[in-house]
C-alpha cells in the first residue's frame, strides 16, 4: 500500500512560517525484485499501457523483459496461437465480467501451462474475483492501476510465500558416456532462449571436463566451481556474477576444465546453487555428467523434468532402463523421466531399435537425433549449436521441439504436423495423470 506521509518543515527560522510540503509517497511494503521473467502485457486503454511502460521501467524489474501491446484478450489469443507464451501475461479488460470470463477462456487454448496471467478490469465484485481464481488467474487489479501496482503485482507472483518458484530445472544425463548428452543439453538451453525466449541458464557439471564453454564458444573466468567451493557466499546476486551470457536470453554457468583439483562433492554440494538459480531464472538445463554418485543422483531426483540421451546400443539400453526404472520409482508423482535416442544410424552398426527401447523403457523415445558426423563435427568444432551450423536442418527442429517439450510449452499447439505429434497427446495425458 502507498501511503502519503505528510510532512512538515520544521522553520529553521523562527521568523518564517512551517511551511508544508509536498506529500511524499512512501511505500510501506517490501517488494522483492522480479526474478529474468518474460512478461507481455494486452492493454485496452493508453492509461494502462503507460502504466505498465512506467512499470517496466522500475529497478525491481530491471531483470524482466516486459512488451506492451494494444488489443486486449482477442490480441492475446491470437498471438499465442502461433507463438510460445511468456512466464506472465497481464490482460486488461474493459469489458462485462461475462466477457472476461470468455477471453480467459479462449486465452486458456493457447496458454502454456506454468504461465501466469494477471487481469486488469474495471469490475469490483466478489463473484468475479471468485470466477477469476477458479480459473487459475494469479491476481486481479481493478483499473485504473498506477506504476507501483503492476510493479507489486509482478514481484508478487514471484515472491510470495506460497509462490511457485520460478524457474524448471531440466537435467540431462548420458545413459553411457560420450553419447552425446551435453550436445544435447546446449542445443536444447541455446533452443530454450532462441525459440521460446525463455531466460536460461545452462549449468555445466562436469567439472573437470565439461565442454558447455567450447560448444558456446566462451571462456568464462568464473562458473560453477567458484559458487560449489564458496557455499556460503551463494545467493542470487552471487551466481548472477558467475554466469556468463552467451545470447540474449541465454547464460552459462561454466565448468572450469581443469585438473589442478579433484572435484569429490557430499550429495547436497549444489541445493543451495541450484535454489539460488531457480528462484532467480525461468529455466535452468543441468549438464550431469554419466556418474553415479550421491550429489549427480540426488540432482536427478529432485529436477522438475529429466531428459536420459542413449545411444541405440545394448549396454545404453540396460542403463537407460535401471535409470527410468529407479528415477520413475523416486518421483511417484512427477512427470515420468524422458529419454531421447543419439547417434542413431551409423554406418554399418548393428542397433537396438527405437521399438526395442520403447518396450524395455515402457515409453517411446522423446526423439530420434540421427548420427551425423559432418554436422555435428562442424559444430563441436566451430563452437556453434546445430541451429547455427544450419538453420533449416531436421535436427535444429528436433531440438526446437525438445525444448518445447521439455519446457512444457506449446504441447497442444504444435501437436498436428509435428515430428513429435503423437508424443505430445501422450505426454499431456501423462501429465494429466501425474
Ligand atoms: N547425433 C550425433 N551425430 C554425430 N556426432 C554426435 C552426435 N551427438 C553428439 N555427437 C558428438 O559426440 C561427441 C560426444 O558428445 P558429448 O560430449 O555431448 O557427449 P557426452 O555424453 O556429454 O560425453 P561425456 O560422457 O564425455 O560427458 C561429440 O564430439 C559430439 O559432437
Ligand atoms: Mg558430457
Amino acid at each position: 500500500m502507498i501511503k502519503h506521509a505528510h510532512q512538515v518543515a520544521v522553520a529553521e527560522d523562527a521568523n518564517l512560517p512551517a511551511q508544508p510540503i509536498e506529500p511524499v509517497a512512501v511505500a510501506d511494503d517490501h517488494i522483492a525484485p522480479a526474478p529474468r521473467v518474460s512478461v507481455q502485457a494486452f492493454c485496452e486503454t493508453v492509461e494502462t499501457a503507460a502504466a505498465v511502460q512506467a512499470a517496466s521501467e522500475d529497478r525491481r524489474l530491471g531483470k524482466a523483459h516486459v512488451k506492451i501491446q494494444m488489443g486486449g484478450a482477442t490480441a492475446a489469443v491470437e498471438a499465442y496461437r502461433s507463438s510460445p507464451t511468456p512466464n506472465v501475461i497481464i490482460l486488461e479488460s474493459d469489458n462485462r465480467a461475462e466477457d472476461i470470463l470468455g477471453g480467459l477462456d479462449k486465452l486458456a487454448e493457447v496458454c502454456d501451462s506454468g504461465t501466469r496471467v494477471v487481469v486488469v478490469g474495471r469490475i469490483n465484485d466478489v463473484t468475479l474475483y471468485r470466477e477469476l481464481t477458479r480459473r487459475g488467474v494469479s491476481d486481479y487489479l481493478i483499473a485504473p492501476v498506477g506504476t507501483i501496482d503492476i510493479v507489486r503485482a509482478i514481484c508478487g507472483l514471484f515472491s510470495a510465500p506460497d509462490a511457485k518458484p520460478v524457474g524448471r530445472i531440466i537435467a540431462v544425463v548420458g545413459a553411457k558416456g560420450g553419447v552425446g548428452a551435453s550436445t544435447v543439453a546446449h542445443n536444447i538451453g541455446w533452443a530454450i532462449a532462441r525459440d521460446l525466449a525463455l531466460d536460461s541458464v545452462v549449468t555445466d557439471l562436469d567439472l573437470a571436463f565439461g565442454t558447455a564453454g567450447l560448444d558456446y564458444n566462451q571462456d568464462p573466468p568464473q562458473g560453477v566451481a567458484d559458487a560449489v567451493f564458496s557455499p556460503d557466499r551463494i545467493d542470487t546476486a552471487f551466481i548472477d556474477r558467475l554466469l556468463s551470457k552467451c545470447t540474449d536470453h541465454l547464460s552459462l554457468l561454466a565448468a572450469p576444465a581443469t585438473l589442478d583439483r579433484v572435484y569429490d562433492f557430499g550429495a547436497d554440494a549444489f541445493d543451495s546453487i541450484l535454489d539460488a538459480l531457480r528462484g532467480s531464472i525461468p529455466c535452468v538445463v543441468l549438464d550431469v555428467p554419466h556418474q553415479w554418485s550421491g550429489w549427480t543422483k540426488r540432482l536427478l531426483v529432485s529436477a522438475d523434468d529429466i531428459l536420459v540421451v542413449a545411444a541405440p546400443d545394448l549396454a545404453n539400453l540396460r542403463n537407460a532402463k535401471n535409470m527410468v526404472d529407479l528415477l520413475r520409482s523416486s518421483r511417484p508423482n512427477d512427470r515420468r523421466p524422458l529419454y531421447c535416442l543419439n547417434q542413431v544410424g551409423v554406418p554399418k552398426r548393428p542397433e537396438i531399435t527405437p521399438a526395442d527401447f520403447a518396450k524395455a523403457l515402457e515409453d517411446p523415445p522423446l526423439a530420434i537425433i540421427p548420427f551425423d558426423p559432418q554436422l555435428f563435427g562442424t559444430a563441436a568444432n566451430n563452437g556453434q549449436m546445430i541451429a547455427e551450423v544450419s538453420a533449416s536442418h531436421k535436427t535444429a527442429d528436433l531440438f526446437r521441439q525438445l525444448a518445447q517439450v521439455l519446457t512444457g510449452r506449446a504441447e497442444a499447439k504444435r501437436a498436428s504436423g509435428s515430428m513429435l505429434g503423437p508424443l505430445f497427446a501422450k505426454l499431456k495425458m501423462m501429465k494429466r495423470a501425474g
